[in-house]
């Protein structure tokens, strides 16, 4: 019987998934009515991979507060009523034995934006519902509206929000919090040189720039108790000179991990538009790689995974401890299952209802 690090189980505190084949955060843009109440398309896009055999499912970015949200479609947990909507889809992940894992988001400068297949581009105006950006400073993300600097009561509030969403968080049901802090969004906005200009305690040295991202770290992990497990997502790179870089990301994790985070999700850019990016299968492994040799945190690797045989090599051979899948599971949902199939794993959690489909059939 052949053995597969990609379906060996994975733990972290007390919390195990069943492979090490998750699904990446992807914003499905999908609420009605703005209220950031994620709806049944949300419920059938997350469950299809619970049913399709994945280990671990991140929902969307998903706002820690309604100023947090990049565009008026975006999914909440900043009321009762998101919350109560959340435990639903929770429940069914659960139900087919997958861990539920939720992105705690604020997009600060890249806020209140329509959503990619709108006509229009840039930020929205607030007759369409839009509101105002905040940022660390007043710089704008090329083609969006300049961002409010926040003061220091505004940064309180921020940290103030992920404490309440984590607390709504836990009450429905997650098990894994992952902080989003890439893509150019505001965690990434206060680490990165080019969008922090700040002279502040927030501002300038790596240990002031990494400063928030570590209180909102010790303000989760004290409301989510010992048992949760918390991911940050960081872009490895800006892709720009004078930017972000994988040192900087490398330092700043293993901050990240004596502040109560415990695993890390490795991405890149976002911060800055118009970059020359070498897209390529797996072209971002070598930061997940870089980040987990040169700090002492695990780690996986997204972008471009698409295929078995590479997602097991690359767990494999050390090089992540987990890979994570966005538009290749977006096209075939039951990925997981097929990967199997095809590394010669047998598995135990196909869906009883899905059983006559079963390979080799
Ligand atoms: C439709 C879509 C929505 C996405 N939304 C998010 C998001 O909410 N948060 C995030 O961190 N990344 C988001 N991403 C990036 C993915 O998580 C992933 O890092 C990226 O697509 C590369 O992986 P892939 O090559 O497997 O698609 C999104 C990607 C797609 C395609």
């Amino acid at each position: 019987m052949p053995t597969s690090a990609l379906f060996s189980p994975y733990s972290v505190r007390a919390v195990t998934m069943r492979n090490r084949l998750w699904v990446a955060p992807m914003c499905q843009y999908s609420v009605q009515n703005h209220d950031g109440v994620p709806t049944d398309w949300h419920l059938v896009h997350l469950g299809g991979f619970a049913k399709g055999g994945a280990g671990l499912i991140i929902s969307e970015a998903t706002a820690v507060s309604a100023e947090g949200r990049i565009s008026p479609e975006d999914t909440g947990i900043y009321t009762d009523e998101q919350r109560d909507a959340w435990a639903r889809i929770v429940k069914f992940l659960h139900s087919q034995g997958a861990v539920a894992g939720i992105q705690l988001a604020h997009a600060g400068r890249k806020a209140s934006t329509w959503r990619p297949w709108a006509a229009e581009r840039g930020s929205v105006p607030a007759s369409e519902g839009g509101w105002p950006a905040v940022a660390p400073s007043a710089v704008a993300f090329t083609g969006y509206a300049v961002p409010t600097e926040l003061d220091r009561a505004g940064i309180d509030s921020v940290v103030a929000d992920f404490a309440a969403a984590t607390r709504r968080s836990i009450d429905a049901g997650f098990d894994v919090l992952e902080l989003h802090a890439a893509h150019g969004y505001l965690l990434h906005q206060f680490l990165s040189p080019l969008s922090n200009l700040r002279t502040d305690e927030y501002g300038g040295s790596l240990e002031n720039r990494a400063r928030l991202l570590l209180e909102v770290i010790a303000a989760v992990r004290a409301e989510a108790g010992e048992d949760a497990a918390l991911f940050v997502r960081f872009s490895a790179t800006d892709w720009a000179e004078g930017g972000w870089d994988q040192e900087q990301t490398a330092a700043v994790a293993d901050l990240a991990r004596d502040a109560g985070a415990d695993f890390f999700d490795i991405s890149t850019g976002g911060l800055v538009s118009g970059t020359q990016i070498p897209v390529a299968p797996g072209y971002q492994v070598p930061f997940a790689e870089f980040v987990k040799h040169a700090s002492s945190v695990e780690v996986s690797a997204v972008g471009l995974i698409t295929e078995a045989r590479q997602a097991e090599e690359i767990i494999s051979s050390g090089k992540a401890d987990a890979v994570m899948l966005a538009r290749g599971i977006m096209r075939d949902p039951q990925f997981p299952l097929r990967a199997a199939h095809e590394l010669g794993i047998e598995l135990d959690y196909w869906p009883a209802q899905y059983l006559r489909a079963q390979w080799p059939n």
